[in-house]
């Protein structure tokens, strides 16, 4: 399949894996000795407290504990550890909506980070406790992480763009003792708030003590008297220094929740020293980070992307990390084009919906900088389709760069499977191959490896360092949602929830979710969580959500509906409307439906089940291949395709 793109080696004289031959032979150590492995990793990278007793315990699988009763503190490994050569490199490099500039050494990132602990301590934050994270991209959320993180105390960021609803949930599921948010921020040259969706999130809810608020655009807002803090007024007051608490290798570090196939979003639970690892190795040899590169990840740091690849890697690899509170699109679709010249970035790291967005808006727009500075850039989030992948290539990296596309998930806390930019081979649109230490491979129903050509299911094999731990509160969840469903001799294995297929190189082709997600400009939705919400509203009888192929965000939202009575009929406009409004509230924006179908009934199986994949294909507009006879309403089906086929 496809064409090959070779690396650039002059451009990667330092990199870790030079040849395919040097990653051959990592991943043949690994099978030789799995734990030993990882134990000379990790002897080697983290500063230890206390050095661990063995690298893997098994005992209670899949619940692992990796690096058994090791001591560390990720701050200590991201801040204090740097000081001694580091002290004034610059840590953040920081970039408003509006142009303004900020940069934080590693020096007073300790200050800071120190001075915040020592605010929340005094809050009577505890070693345990779960601290809710509702920012913007500024500095300060940067700073609120590692605070948490440094006292021992458990953050759990959520993002910014999910609603008061969304925010209640989570705060409740953690049983946070804190929220730490700002009054807004800016966006496209205009201020938006963050802190009246934190009131509304906690009216009724009686465990929140206290809200830290930092005053970002300065924007009116209401101080509830006895909770909410300012942070601007009180920070100084605190001590600029700080002892790092210690911490054991499996003690939780942060929760992050994410959809799933059903359900309420799941509180993805990561712990200290295998995720730090993992962060920071994956930051040597996907992004060949080297001493004196400026790394740029354009996610948010309410997701995953955004926790190890703008926080925690490139501060554990001493890295100058670049952060943006703005969109890349505005004032002008050169705007991080402009800013990759102006700070000489080495890495970009982006999501393929925003490559595609960039290359229609602004397809020339890289030819107007110099970005020469760049020799890797990276996708993330879903599949890059080829014509997209070949502008990146041409366009922005002029034919040298390599290009990175990682694989990984929530769960995984790092790349998985991703090409090395020194030494693999690429075909765009592939991910390439798994990383060394991670056995990844495409298996059937069955377990049996999958043969070249035919889509099967991405599992995981062995366990790994940056895994998931389990799902906060709901362990019987985790064993349910990733090793129930495949089994490889007899025992269960990390199941991802993707499809993939290997071609006849070896190469991975990840296909994207085989499961009730569906992901919207990288965003992971849950289907059953977007029905549950249109459910809400009076006129809905029976709603199915489903994915629709969309050129710019890679999938859109297609909601089918059935209505309750015949007098709504008519106002289609206005639900469409109203049922955009609920989910706004009850999730965020960034689950609004793009295409409503309203129908007159859902083809279900005789046992009553609603048959999703007749609902895509229509979506689609591709043929029903499937036998619909056995429907308990076959007539159905033209119906809907008649509806569907009208309304496009
Ligand atoms: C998808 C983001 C194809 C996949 C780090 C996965 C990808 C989900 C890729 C995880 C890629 C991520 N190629 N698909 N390079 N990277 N995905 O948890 O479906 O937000 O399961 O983590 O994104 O999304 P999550």
């Amino acid at each position: 399949m496809g064409e090959i793109f070779y690396p650039k080696k002059e451009l990667f004289p330092y990199a870790k894996f030079k040849s395919m031959g040097d990653y051959w032979e990592l991943v043949e150590r690994f099978k030789r000795d799995y734990e030993g492995t990882w134990e000379a990793f990790a002897r080697e990278k983290i500063d230890w407290f206390q050095l661990f007793d063995y690298p893997l315990d098994k005992s209670n699988a899949p619940f692992y504990k990796w690096f058994v009763n090791g001591k560390l503190n990720v701050t200590y490994q991201c801040i204090d550890r740097h000081l001694k050569d580091k002290k004034n490199k610059v840590a953040i490099l920081w970039e408003g909506d509006n142009g303004e500039k900020r940069a934080i050494t590693y020096l007073e990132l300790y200050r800071e980070v120190s001075r915040f602990a020592n605010m929340l301590k005094d809050l009577g934050v505890k070693k345990g406790d779960r601290v809710v994270i509702y920012m913007p991209m500024i500095p300060e959320a940067v700073f609120a992480m590692l605070a948490v993180a440094r006292i021992g105390a458990v953050h759990s960021v959520v993002f910014g763009g999910f609603s008061a609803e969304a925010l209640k949930d989570r705060i409740l599921d953690a049983q946070a003792k804190i929220v730490i948010t700002a009054d807004g921020a800016y966006r496209k040259g205009r201020p938006y708030m963050l802190k009246p969706v934190v009131d509304e999130a906690l009216k009724g809810v009686d465990i929140v003590e206290k809200v830290v608020v930092v005053e970002r655009n300065g924007e009116d807002i209401c101080w509830v008297k006895g909770r909410d803090i300012s942070y601007n007024e009180l920070i100084s007051n605190y001590p600029d220094t700080s002892q790092p608490e210690v911490m054991d290798s499996e003690d939780p570090l942060f929760l992050l929740y994410t959809s799933g196939s059903t359900g309420k979003p799941k509180g993805v639970q990561h712990s200290q020293a295998g995720y730090i690892l993992w962060a920071q190795l994956t930051m040597e040899w996907v992004f060949d980070i080297q001493p004196n590169d400026t790394f740029w990840c354009t996610a948010d740091i309410g997701w995953i992307t955004g926790h190890t690849y703008i926080v925690y890697g490139p501060l554990a690899s001493g890295a100058t990390t670049l952060m943006f509170e703005g969109v890349l699109t505005y004032p002008d679709p050169g705007r991080g084009w402009r800013m990759v010249e102006e700070y000489q970035v080495n890495q970009f790291y982006t999501a393929p919906t925003a490559i595609r967005l960039l290359h229609k808006l602004g397809p020339d727009e890289p030819d107007k900088y110099d970005l020469s500075s760049l020799r890797i850039l990276g996708t993330v989030g879903e599949p890059i389709d080829p014509p997209a992948w070949k502008w990146y290539y041409q366009k922005v990296g002029r034919g040298r760069c390599s290009i990175v596309d990682t694989w990984w998930q929530t769960e995984t806390g790092g790349h998985m499977i991703s090409p090395l930019p020194a030494a693999t081979p690429v075909k765009p649109g592939s991910a390439t191959f798994p990383l060394p230490g991670i056995f990844a491979e495409i298996v059937n129903e069955n377990g049996e490896k999958a043969p070249v050509g035919e889509k099967g299911l991405l599992v995981i094999k062995k366990p790994w360092p940056s895994m998931i731990r389990t799902i906060w509160g709901d362990p019987d969840r985790f064993i349910q949602s990733y090793f129930s469903r495949v089994k490889i001799d007899g025992k269960p294995v990390y199941f991802s929830g993707d499809g993939a297929i290997y071609d006849e190189d070896g190469y991975i082709w990840i296909t994207g979710r085989v499961d009730d997600v569906i992901n919207v400009s990288g965003h992971r939705l849950g289907t059953a969580e977007i029905e549950a919400v249109i459910k809400k509203h009076p006129a809905v009888a029976e709603v199915a959500v489903v994915g629709r192929p969309d050129e710019i965000k890679g999938e859109s939202i297609f909601a089918y509906i059935v209505l309750k009575g015949e007098d709504t009929i008519g106002e289609e406009m206005e639900l469409v409307q109203e049922i955009n409004q609920i989910i706004t509230k009850e999730i965020g924006a960034i689950a609004k439906v793009d295409n409503f179908a309203f129908v007159p009934g859902l083809p279900k199986t005789r046992s009553g089940k609603i048959m999703r994949r007749i609902l895509r294909a229509i979506a689609k507009g591709e043929e029903i291949k499937q036998d619909t006879s056995t429907l308990e309403n076959p007539q159905i089906v033209e119906a809907i395709i008649q509806i569907v086929q009208k309304g496009s």
